[in-house]
């Protein structure tokens, strides 16, 4: 009789649209994997016991996303370097009574900018645009590539300083206001919530030349007004549909120990959005 396939989820609240079930069913069949992933709605009160509810029936991972992710933090039992700089989990990995936590949202970002876009991060002038959890996740992954300089710029300029504080001993990083920004950066990063309101942070075209990579971490059909923004000031632009394929291979590697190709399911995903 074949093995009973291993168990993985995605949970979140909402979380219908997810595209992890995708994305690892490709992956599964690529590496031969005997493994199952599924969507796994958790009331907003109930994750604590919906992640124990997926253990108890033998689930071996899970992704995390909003607004789990901090309470994947408290809940974990041994977190990697990683998950404890962003302060916050998108993967967890169930062993017996451990529970692992990591964070491959930063490194996702970091090997679609390298791998995927060609761009090196080493030695660059680096624009991080806000300073929530999704700006938080990626400081320490971009300071680990030793870019020139790293700038966080944000509305709220004291979340800024923050994160600048928190990782100041990792590599050059320092925050500052948006109004401030006004040289050329090689890459810049949009963290900010802003396009999900069709907004634009209010960043100053001189940041922006025809060499600069403009990367929005949302993605979507079309370029998202950050995108649309940068272009018409000659930078180059990608959004985070690579960063959403290449964080779900890097779970995929902390589960399995295999890490998928992801050029296919990429193109893939970029087809049928
Ligand atoms: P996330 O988890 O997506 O990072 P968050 O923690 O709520 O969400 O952070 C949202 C970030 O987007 C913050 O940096 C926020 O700026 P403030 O800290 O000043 O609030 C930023 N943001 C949201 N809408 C923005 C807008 N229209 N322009 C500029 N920054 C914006």
């Amino acid at each position: 009789m074949p093995a009973r396939p291993d168990r993985y989820a995605v949970i979140g609240n909402p979380i219908a649209h997810s595209k992890s079930p995708d994305i690892h069913a490709r992956f599964a069949a690529a590496t031969a994997q005997n493994m199952q992933y599924e969507r796994l709605l958790a009331p907003l009160d109930g994750f604590v016991a919906t992640v124990r509810g997926f253990i108890d029936q033998d689930g071996k991972g899970m992704n995390v996303t909003v607004p789990f992710k901090l309470e994947a933090h408290a809940l974990a039992t041994e977190l990697t370097e990683r998950a404890r700089a962003a302060g916050a989990v998108n993967t967890l990995r169930f062993d017996g009574d451990r529970i692992l936590g990591d964070n491959t949202d930063g490194v996702g970002l970091v090997t679609d900018i390298v791998v995927n876009a060609g761009v090196a991060v080493r030695s660059k002038k680096v624009l991080l645009l806000g300073a929530g959890g999704a700006a938080r996740g990626v400081v320490l992954p971009l300071l680990k590539e030793s870019p020139r300089e790293l700038v966080i710029a944000n509305r709220t300029v004291g979340k800024a300083q923050e994160l600048a504080d928190t990782f100041g001993a990792q590599g050059p990083v320092r925050a500052t206001d948006f109004a401030s920004v006004q040289h050329v950066f090689d890459i810049v990063i949009n963290a900010t919530s802003a396009s999900l309101a069709n907004d634009v942070p209010p960043v100053a075209p001189a940041v922006f030349c025809q060499d600069t990579l403009a990367y929005d971490m949302m993605y979507g059909k079309a370029h998202t007004a950050f995108m649309r923004f940068a272009l018409g000031h000659g930078a180059a632009v990608r959004d985070g549909l690579g960063m959403l394929v290449e964080q779900a291979a890097e779970s995929f590697l902390v589960w399995r120990g295999v890490r998928p190709d992801t050029a296919a399911v990429f193109t893939e995903l970029r087809d049928r959005l």
